[in-house]
């Protein structure tokens, strides 16, 4: 017996265990020998929320949240920002290296002739009322999505996967900017394929017919950006979704609509709009120091502050923070942004969000950004999913290929009402 073991002993029967440690991990499995009479289930953790609790091996993102490092298959967040590009960064995701010249070449390739959708995909984008959510809009895409494609049932079939691969990340920004010229009430452009990824989308967003129109290089460069920054965060609540969805052999389009469901509430991916919201309510530096003292006795949360892994600066935030810069000399600067900055050096000296170790996350500037470059306040999240899928869809590959992996089923611990007989409705 190695030393790499865990000894238990349980105070109600005196009986003790030796549970393997493996990656500093146990296997809960074997909790379950505990037991005081042999016809007991056997212990199992209690995790509300899975804050402790490891339920894949994954070699795609690694997160030291107390060191405030985030590196994609190894790669450092902030080389990649500096250096590669969303499209490349999707490849490395998906397939665990960097691409050659060639092989990105075919993959951008692959991925732009993949832009297209099915002109009943329009006509549903059509269908919602003017003021619809766009996330309504693309989770439903997805869902549609599933049905127009049904290869993608076919999840054990390599090839097929990588066939939804592509239509997923070629298509997505489309539906986005669909829902985005629905919602202002403008005719959709059609993709174009001699654009970069980013410079497509913007194009899609944008153009008018102009007889001179050209994607502004600083502001696709910046939204390329962002997307490498949002591309993958391990497990966080959205991917855990397109896991478990896709632990059923559902098909990624149904799994990533789910998990594009939970990227919308306000605590994951709706935070970047609720932070823009919050500033405009402070309405002023001076209003600063007040707001946090009612976030101090519990009225709200301060948005775009803590994060469940980083207990240190998010290192996304600083990179966020300097993209600000670059956008603001293309748009003008925006008001928000000093309620912002006054926000965070009041915030970074003041013992509650010290002591709790709440930092800026990647939401807090990048909403400002967003608004800077004239986006309504409610496809912030889209862009937050746009920049998300890479990294959704490397993790629904390796739970696939995955030979350890099940049908995801927690347990609960039952506190309910002991057997009871039924109550006829005359005698309640
Ligand atoms: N403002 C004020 N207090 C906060 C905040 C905040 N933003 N976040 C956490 N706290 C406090 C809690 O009240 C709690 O205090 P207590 O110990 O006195 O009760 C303590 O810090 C720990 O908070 P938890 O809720 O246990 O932290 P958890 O890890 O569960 O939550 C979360 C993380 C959801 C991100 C939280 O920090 C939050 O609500 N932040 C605001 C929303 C936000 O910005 N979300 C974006 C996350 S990043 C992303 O999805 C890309």
């Amino acid at each position: 017996m190695t030393n790499e073991t865990l000894t238990v002993t349980d105070n109600r029967t005196g009986k003790t265990y030796e549970i393997p440690i493996e990656n500093e991990t146990i296997p809960a499995a074997a909790l379950r020998k505990i037991k005081v009479d042999p016809d007991d289930f056997g212990l199992m953790t209690y995790d509300p929320g899975y804050g402790n609790t490891a339920s894949c091996k994954s070699a795609i993102t690694y997160i030291d949240g107390d060191k405030g490092i985030l590196r994609y298959r190894g790669y450092p967040i902030e080389q990649l920002a500096e250096q590669s590009t969303f499209l490349e960064v999707a490849y490395l995701l998906i397939h665990g290296e960097l691409p050659s010249k060639d092989e990105l070449e075919r993959w951008e390739n692959d991925v732009m002739h993949h832009t297209f959708v099915h002109e009943n995909l329009a006509r549903m984008v059509e269908a919602f009322r003017y003021d619809a959510h766009p996330m309504s809009i693309l989770i439903s895409a997805l869902s549609i999505m599933s049905s127009m494609h049904a290869d993608a049932k076919d999840v054990q079939n390599a090839a097929a996967r990588k066939k939804q691969v592509l239509r997923i990340l070629g298509k997505l920004p489309t539906v986005a900017a669909f829902a985005y010229r629905h919602r202002i009430g403008r005719p959709y452009n059609y993709p174009n394929s001699d654009l970069s990824y980013t410079g497509n989308f913007l194009y899609m967003l944008d153009y008018m017919k102009q007889t001179h129109y050209e994607v502004n290089p600083v502001l696709a460069k910046a939204l390329d950006v962002l997307f490498i920054l949002h591309a993958d965060h391990e497990q966080n609540c959205s991917t855990a979704v397109m896991r478990n969805i896709g632990s059923a052999m559902a098909d990624p389009y149904v799994a990533m609509s789910g998990a594009a469901a939970a990227l919308s509430g306000p605590l994951h991916g709706g935070a970047n709009e609720a932070v823009v919201k919050m500033l405009g309510v402070i309405g002023d530096e001076k209003h600063v120091p007040s707001y946090i003292e009612r976030v101090k006795k519990g009225d709200f949360r301060l948005m775009g502050f803590g994060h469940r892994v980083y207990k240190n600066y998010d290192p996304r935030a600083r990179i966020v923070k300097q993209i600000a810069y670059d956008v603001f000399k293309v748009t003008g600067t925006d008001p928000l942004l000093d309620i912002a900055l006054k926000l965070e050096e009041v915030a970074l000296q003041d013992e509650y969000f010290v002591s709790r170790k709440l930092y800026p996350n990647v939401d807090f500037y990048s909403g400002i950004i967003y608004r800077a470059m004239r986006f309504p306040t409610d496809m912030f999240t889209v862009l937050f999913a746009l920049g998300r899928a890479p990294g959704w869809l490397a993790q629904w590959l390796e739970l696939i290929t995955d030979e350890e992996q099940r049908i995801a089923r927690p347990r609960q611990v039952y506190l309910g009402a002991e057997e009871r007989a039924y109550v006829p409705l005359g005698e309640r």
